[in-house]
């Protein structure tokens, strides 16, 4: 008998799609929605399902210049019918990219090593930290999420490491624009907290390295963040002799309409910059980006070889990706579609006290919930019945921030002005579909 013999005949009669997956990967592997969907195809900003149901996707920003775009699946073939290897061999398609990706940034962040997940890019990014530091403190805020990795997910305060934290570790309270306008006016009760956090290392007889964050805390919940709020905190990492890793897995590739990186648009140059999900609308490519001196003292301590990061294949898809964003004004596109679809979405806090704070930028926006206004009590279950009524409707997106209670949409960047028509009425439907149920 052959193993897949074997592993059909010990398989139920009848088992379900969802049964086959715990079965499979694990009881808990994560869905999304009450009922998962089942998705087949991808094209643009619509996906669709097994039952040929055709979903608007207001939430993938993977698949950043719309799924399965010609453009970059020509790329990938065309590419991967050629040559494919790793980065031990000669090969210009590496060097054109990080020449034109370096190119976006500030003139001091000139070098790269390219990965496969955005997790593996944090990873180098502390190490990093570490080499030009000399030291191992770092500070992060308390409802992050920078990956997978032994050694970022360390920094993760949603599933904490097993035996507790690393002692070289120091979370600062995350910024709360609802609850706390009083502490954003300019940053300063941030820069206190980071102040404290390297003076606990600093008693602990433990040095800084850095403070890595991402510039839009899109995993805090996008808060709204005055211009220059990050500057004190920065000034006090800096001055203690640590570095700024700037985790752009979120907010880069133009996302948030009006820079191309978050960091830009937060207004500070960091040191290090991390960047993945979009980058290979979908293929796994991710990278780091930091000066030519960081690079060489990380060369020097680390050895670092990745077999599949920077391969020929990968680096042509996320060159593809670079050309579709200039060809098709992306960039510009989530700048005009996401301000039209904040102005149509505010109206709703109007009409829904439910709704308390409608925030985000360029493409990548969403509200609030709460119990009332009156208290801020946040309302995850709101948020977890809107998300899947949504889905209900044929619109996908989902939930995040500090208590699970912020709607989140962030939709591939070709996402145009009919389609956020079509969100918002959706979603304005929803909401009052869930106000009458809870009166
Ligand atoms: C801010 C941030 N950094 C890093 C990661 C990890 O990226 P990856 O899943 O590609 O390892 C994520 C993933 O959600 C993220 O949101």
């Amino acid at each position: 008998m052959t193993l897949s013999q074997k592993n059909r005949e010990s398989q139920p009669a009848q088992e379900t799609l969802i049964g086959r997956r715990g079965r499979l990967l694990g009881a808990k592997s994560q869905l999304f929605y009450d009922e998962p969907v089942h998705l087949v195809r991808g094209e643009g900003v619509w996906l669709h399902d097994a039952d040929g149901r055709k979903y608007l996707d207001a939430y993938n920003n993977v698949a950043h210049v719309g799924h399965c775009h010609p453009h970059v699946v020509e790329a990938l073939y065309r590419q991967a019918s050629l040559l494919n290897t790793h980065t031990r061999y000669l090969h210009t398609a590496i060097l054109d990219y990080v020449e034109r990706l370096t190119a976006t940034f500030d003139a001091s962040l000139t070098t790269a090593i390219l990965t496969c997940t955005g997790s593996e890019a944090n990873d180098i990014a502390l190490r990093m930290a570490q080499a030009a530091s000399g030291q191992m403190g770092i500070i992060a805020t308390d409802a992050t999420y920078h990956g997978n990795t032994t050694a970022v997910s360390q920094l993760s305060t949603r599933m904490p490491p097993v035996g507790g934290r690393a002692p070289y570790v120091r979370l600062v309270p995350a910024p709360d624009s609802f609850r706390h306008p009083e502490a954003m006016a300019d940053g300063r009760a941030f820069g206190d907290a980071v102040r404290e956090a390297i003076a606990s290392l600093a008693r602990d007889g433990i040095g800084l390295s850095g403070m890595i964050l991402c510039p839009m805390l899109a995993n805090e919940g996008f808060p709204t963040l005055p211009g220059g709020f990050f500057d004190d905190a920065i000034s006090a990492v800096r001055e203690a002799g640590g570095l700024i890793i700037s985790d752009e897995v979120q907010p880069g590739f133009g996302r948030t309409g009006s820079h191309f990186w978050g960091h830009q648009r937060a207004g500070f140059v960091p040191d290090i910059v991390t960047m993945g999900k979009p980058m290979g609308n979908g293929h796994p490519v991710a990278a780091v980006v930091t000066t030519t001196k960081i690079l060489a003292t990380f060369r020097d301590a680390f050895r670092y070889f990745n077999t599949f990061g920077g391969n020929p294949v990968s680096c042509a898809v996320a060159n593809a990706v670079l050309d579709v964003l200039e060809d098709e004004a992306l960039v510009a596109n989530a700048r005009d579609v996401g301000a039209y679809a904040l102005d149509r979405l505010r109206p709703l806090a109007d009409r829904h006290a439910f709704i308390g704070e409608v925030r985000g930028a360029g493409l990548f926006f969403g509200a609030e919930l709460v119990r009332d206004r009156e208290t801020r009590e946040p309302a995850p279950d709101t948020a977890g019945r809107v998300i899947n009524a949504m889905r209900d409707r044929g619109v996908l997106m989902g939930k995040t921030g500090i208590h699970g209670n912020v709607l989140k949409i962030r939709p591939p960047m070709p996402f145009s002005r009919d389609n956020a028509d079509l969100l918002i009425d959706t979603l304005g439907q929803v909401l009052d579909e869930v106000a009458g149920a809870s009166a």
